[in-house]
Formats: structure tokens, sequence, C-alpha cells
């Protein structure tokens, strides 16, 4: 029976020498979203990245457990493929893969969900519909993967990942960031729909006041210098709010 918590103990890393993450500890369970915030290079892409696996931020110290089994030896695809999603801040540029044989491919890593199995026509009647829901449109699916795309479509093509994959665990680093208005509400209202319709959990990472706020998230973090140095509710966005991560 699985059920979908992450669990971060004790967590340390160390990049190119610098201490990056200390003595991190955090639990994420099924439904619940969780904001991470903090000053610029407090270390909150860093613990993204080491959450998802990426090979230059193996942590030194601590565990990353998920669904009661320790992360730390799988590879980045397996991670992805247990149900762990991540919005890159600066979603990369791939050149000559198109965006719909990009989607058509990373489908198949996911047998359990049902567009795993579509024939092509089936695949791109449920893509287009998806699209509509992000505000992308048909076109893009000819498209190389994120190239020359504009700064707020990259985030809509990470939002269209996220509703095809169903992810347990959803981590999105910024994903606010270079959005219009109706962009900013799509997001909202994907995050919501996710979190009933799949129980995704999420760990969001952003700037926005505006945005926490939409999102009515379960529980916010102080990330830093590498440390949660204060977890809270809305009392916490307030004092922030106030004054600044100074007096956190
Ligand atoms: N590959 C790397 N090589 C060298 N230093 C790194 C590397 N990755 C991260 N760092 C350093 O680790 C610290 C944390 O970086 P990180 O990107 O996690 O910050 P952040 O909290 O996401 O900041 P921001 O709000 O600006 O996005 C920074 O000092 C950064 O320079
Ligand atoms: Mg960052």
């Amino acid at each position: 029976m699985t059920n979908n918590t992450l669990r971060i103990e004790n967590l340390e890393l160390e990049v190119a020498g610098q201490k990056v993450l200390q003595a991190l500890s955090m639990t994420i369970r099924p439904s619940e979203i969780h904001i991470l915030m903090g000053p610029n290079g407090a270390g909150k892409s860093s613990l993204a990245k080491a959450i998802v696996g990426h090979p230059h931020y193996i942590p030194q110290r601590g565990h990353i457990i998920f669904d009661e089994q320790k992360v730390d030896p799988w590879t980045p695809d397996k991670r992805a493929q247990m149900g762990i999603f991540m919005a890159f801040q600066s979603p990369c540029e791939v050149e000559g893969v198109s965006v719909a044989n990009f989607l058509r491919t990373a489908i198949r890593a996911y047998p359990h969900l049902q567009a795993s199995q579509y024939t092509a026509t089936q695949f791109y009647n449920h893509l287009y519909t998806l699209m509509d829901q992000v505000g992308l449109k048909r076109d893009f699916t000819g498209r190389e993967l994120n190239r020359g795309f504009s700064g707020g479509e990259k985030k809509r093509l990470e939002m269209l990942q996220m509703l095809l994959f169903q992810p347990r665990l959803a981590i999105l680093d910024e994903i606010d960031s270079s959005l219009d208005i109706e962009a900013f509400q799509i997001v909202v209202d994907t995050l919501h729909f996710l979190q009933k319709s799949c129980k995704t959990g999420f760990l969001i990472i952003t700037h926005s006041i505006s945005f926490i706020e939409q999102i009515c998230p379960s529980r916010i973090h102080l990330l830093k210098f590498g440390r949660i140095v204060q977890s809270g509710g809305k009392e916490l966005l307030a004092r922030i709010q106030k004054f600044g991560f100074n007096e956190n």
C-alpha cells in the first residue's frame, strides 16, 4: 500500500566544496502543499534537484524517503517513474526533439496511466484537451522542446506535463515566474485539481506572496543558508511579509 509521503531526514548537501543544505528535515503527505521560501542562494533549487536525483546534487548525509523506501539508490528516471515530478526554474531547450515526440515517449514510462496505452489518435486528442486547459496552441506539438518558447510558454509546458503524468509528488521551482494573469490562474487551478483528483503532494518554491495566498498551502518553510529556520502557517507568511527574511 503506497501513501505518497516524502520524508527528508537530516539532509546535508555539499556542492562544489560549498555546504548548500544542512540538517534539513521535512515531511510532505498526500494532498499537502508545502511552500519553500528564502533568499536567493539559500539552497531551494538545490534541494529540489537533490530530491529528483540530479547527479551533481547527491547528499553526503541523511536520507530522502518516498513511500517508505529510500530513494538514494534510485536514478532520476526511476524517481520519475515512481511519481516524483519536477518543474524546473529554467526548463532546458532540446534541439531536434518535438514536444509531441517527447511527451509520447515520456508517457510510456508510466504504464499505470491509461494514456500510456493510447493509440496515436487517442493520445493526440487527450493532449489537445490538456493543451487547451493550459492555454498552449496546438501547433506547439510540432515545435522543438522549449526552443524559442517565451518564459510563460515554457511554464505552461511544465504544467501540461504535470497534468499528463499525474505525479504523486510535484516539485515546482518558481513556476509562477514569467506568468501572465491568465497563466497564473491556470497554475493555481491545476494544482488544486491534482491535489484533489490524484492526491498529489506539492513542494512549491516561490518568492511570490500573492501566489502563496491563492494556493492555500498546508505549511510554509523558510530556508536560510541551507537550513530550515522556521516552519508554520499563515502567521509565518504574515511575519515574512512584514519583516522580510531577516527577522525570522
Ligand atoms: N552546480 C553548482 N556549482 C556551484 N555552486 C552551486 C551549484 N549549485 C548551487 N550552487 C550554490 O549553492 C547555493 C544555493 O543555490 P540554489 O540555486 O539552490 O539557490 P536558490 O535558493 O534556489 O536561489 P534562487 O532564489 O536565486 O533561485 C548558491 O550559493 C549557489 O551558488
Ligand atoms: Mg532557485
